[in-house]
């Protein structure tokens, strides 16, 4: 496996191995390497000839310095996963190798669905996210890349951006890694102390009632928003930020379970905010 640092050595390599007629897989992470990551890898490698990982905590996408400061880093444990992965091309570059030092002037702008839910929470988040994937996607030049639906809004908005923009890349989500309690796989679940990791799994188990009663027969977007947001309010340890169902297609909030949606919550344990969501059956 190639451990590559700098913007020009990688456009070469992922140009080389294009050249020689491989197809190239890429699989953007911000690293930490969870069970979440490696189900992408493992996808990727499944399906792609030449397999790139990246690993950049992206300072374009974090609101709070101090949140980018404590975001975890475990490049030499990294490296050996995606080496065991059957990776090719590890892409870890320095902090200031991306935007030569500095913000860049011309960002993605992610459009209206940008500023709801996770956008309202996080202003600018999705802003930066789409501009590192899109100047990743442009160096390393992939026929697919891979996301996980864990963060559902980011892989619709990069499926928006390539539709949008025309990139000549397929994306490819994958389903939600979690733990045995139900809890999506996340590097924020290392931060909670055993009090919240023990709550923590409530989001699972508000959504998973939400899919029962939706596979029942429950249409009331209003019903099953409220069955969700009572779930997560009754555990002391959780402040619920939103729980919301949209429209798989359109991302609009529905009023009534007609076609396939998708649930969606999020709320703080203490200092740590997580997401989840699940698609709700139609019965
Ligand atoms: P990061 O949080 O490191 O996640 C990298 C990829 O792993 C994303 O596509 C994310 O959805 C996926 N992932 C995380 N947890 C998962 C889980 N439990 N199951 C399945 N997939 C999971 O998302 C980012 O980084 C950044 O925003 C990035 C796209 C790299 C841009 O900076």
């Amino acid at each position: 496996m190639e451990l590559i640092a700098s913007r020009d050595a990688l456009r070469d390599s992922c140009g080389r191995a294009r050249l020689k007629g491989n197809v190239v897989g890429f699989v953007p992470t911000m690293g930490d390497l969870h069970a979440g990551h490696q189900s992408l890898i493992r996808r990727a490698r499944a399906e792609r000839g030449f397999l790139v990982v990246s690993i950049f905590v992206n300072p374009l996408q974090f609101d709070s310095p101090a949140d980018l400061a404590a975001y975890p880093r475990a490049l030499d444990r990294d490296r050996a996963t995606a080496e065991a992965l059957g990776c090719d091309l590890l892409f870890a570059p320095p902090d200031d190798e991306l935007y030569h030092g500095g913000r860049p002037e011309v960002t993605i702008d992610p459009g209206p669905l940008g500023d709801r839910l996770e956008g309202a929470s996080r202003p600018g988040h999705f802003r930066g996210v789409l501009t590192v994937v899109a100047k990743l996607l442009a160096l390393v030049g992939p026929s697919s890349v891979y996301f996980g639906e864990k963060d559902a809004q980011q892989l619709e908005l990069v499926r928006r951006m390539v539709n949008d923009l025309d990139a000549p890349v397929s994306v490819v989500g994958c389903p939600t890694v979690r733990e045995p309690d139900g809890l999506a796989v996340s590097s924020r679940n290392s931060r909670l102390p055993p009090d919240e990791r023990g709550a923590a799994p409530v989001l699972f188990e508000a959504l998973s009632e939400a899919a029962t009663m939706a596979r029942h027969g429950e249409r009331g977007a209003d019903v099953l928003r409220a069955a969700i947001a009572r779930r997560v309010g009754a555990e002391p340890l959780a402040r619920l930020d939103y729980a919301a169902i949209v429209d798989e297609a359109t991302w609009r909030d529905v009023d009534i379970v007609q076609r396939t949606s998708r649930a969606l919550v999020a709320a703080r344990f203490g200092a740590t905010r997580l997401i989840d969501n699940v698609s709700l059956p139609v019965a």
